[in-house]
């Protein structure tokens, strides 16, 4: 949709595709994820306030309302007095084609401006796409556990800085993905230690290329029903399909056991075939 520092569009077909009708992206920058798919129910968080703002306008915009954006040469700069007329999203949004790697709207054309007549109409186009996409302006933990798609892509634990917001604390948000409903698909840097993270390609940036990795949790299905498994723990909580509740079931990674006894104890004994 628009250009941004960490965007993921180039390499978005890395990542697995969306098991769910609803994805919830909680960490939206550009969303680059939510944009490939953009028919699906679409929940985007952005702490940011200029972030939010301009996806709450590109929400709102007809096509001609971003076709209506001027185009800007260089020397010339948003806080001139002849750009009075626009918004402060209007401006941000111009802001964020000026500069494509960076993290802040810039007010003038930079050495690798984007902002011309084609892209704008492309993004004249896309704003069609997101007219039923929900947007908050609210931090990631504020978002329900709900089954989903979360696409979760925080600020780089080594390299976020640049961010406006850019504190986040990786042992919480750490247990947090390994405790939503659904499908979690976590994106980092290489380096990043907070989850067991593996190497998924290179992300070419202006000045650097990146060495991207990912986190997935698995997929658990239920030994008496045979279905996704819905729940957090394995021990505590129950199947949420219906004719499995009331039982303390047991969610078996990806392979169905042959067989199953429960010990005395209560725990679950899974026989694999050899
Ligand atoms: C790596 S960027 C996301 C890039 C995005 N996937 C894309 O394709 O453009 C991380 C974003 O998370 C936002 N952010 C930082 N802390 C946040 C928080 N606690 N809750 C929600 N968003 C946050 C930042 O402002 C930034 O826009």
């Amino acid at each position: 949709m628009f250009y941004y520092y960490g965007r993921k569009k180039r390499i978005v077909k890395f990542y697995p595709e969306p098991e769910n009708d609803i994805i919830i992206e909680p960490f939206a920058g550009s969303a680059a994820y939510a944009m490939e798919y953009y028919d699906r129910n679409v929940i985007l968080y952005e702490i940011n306030n200029k972030i939010y703002s301009v996806w709450k306008f590109l929400k709102e915009a007809s096509p001609n309302d971003i076709l209506n954006l001027p185009l800007i040469n260089k020397g010339q700069s948003l806080n001139n007095k002849e750009f009075d007329y626009l918004t402060d999203p209007e401006k941000w949004v111009i802001g964020l084609f000026l500069n494509p790697g960076s993290s802040v709207p810039k007010k003038s054309p930079g050495n690798f401006c984007y902002w011309d007549d084609s892209r704008r109409t492309i993004l004249s186009k896309d704003v069609i796409k997101i007219k039923h996409w929900e947007i908050k302006n609210e931090s990631y933990e504020n978002a329900p556990d709900i089954k989903a798609t979360w696409f979760v892509d925080p600020p780089y634990q080594n390299a976020g800085k640049y961010y406006v917001n850019s504190k986040v604390d990786y042992k919480y948000l750490g247990d947090w993905c390994k405790n939503r409903r659904g499908q979690v698909i976590v994106c980092e840097n290489e380096g990043a230690d907070w989850l067991d993270f593996e190497p998924l390609t290179i992300l070419k940036g202006q000045k650097h290329n990146r060495k991207e990795v990912i986190w997935k949790n698995k997929k658990l299905i239920c030994v008496l029903c045979g279905q996704e498994w819905g729940v957090k723990c394995q021990f505590t909580n129950v199947c949420e399909n219906e004719n499995c509740k009331g039982f303390c079931t047991w969610g078996y990674e990806l392979n169905k056991p042959e067989s199953f006894t429960i010990n005395d104890d209560g725990k679950w004994n899974l026989n694999y075939p050899e």
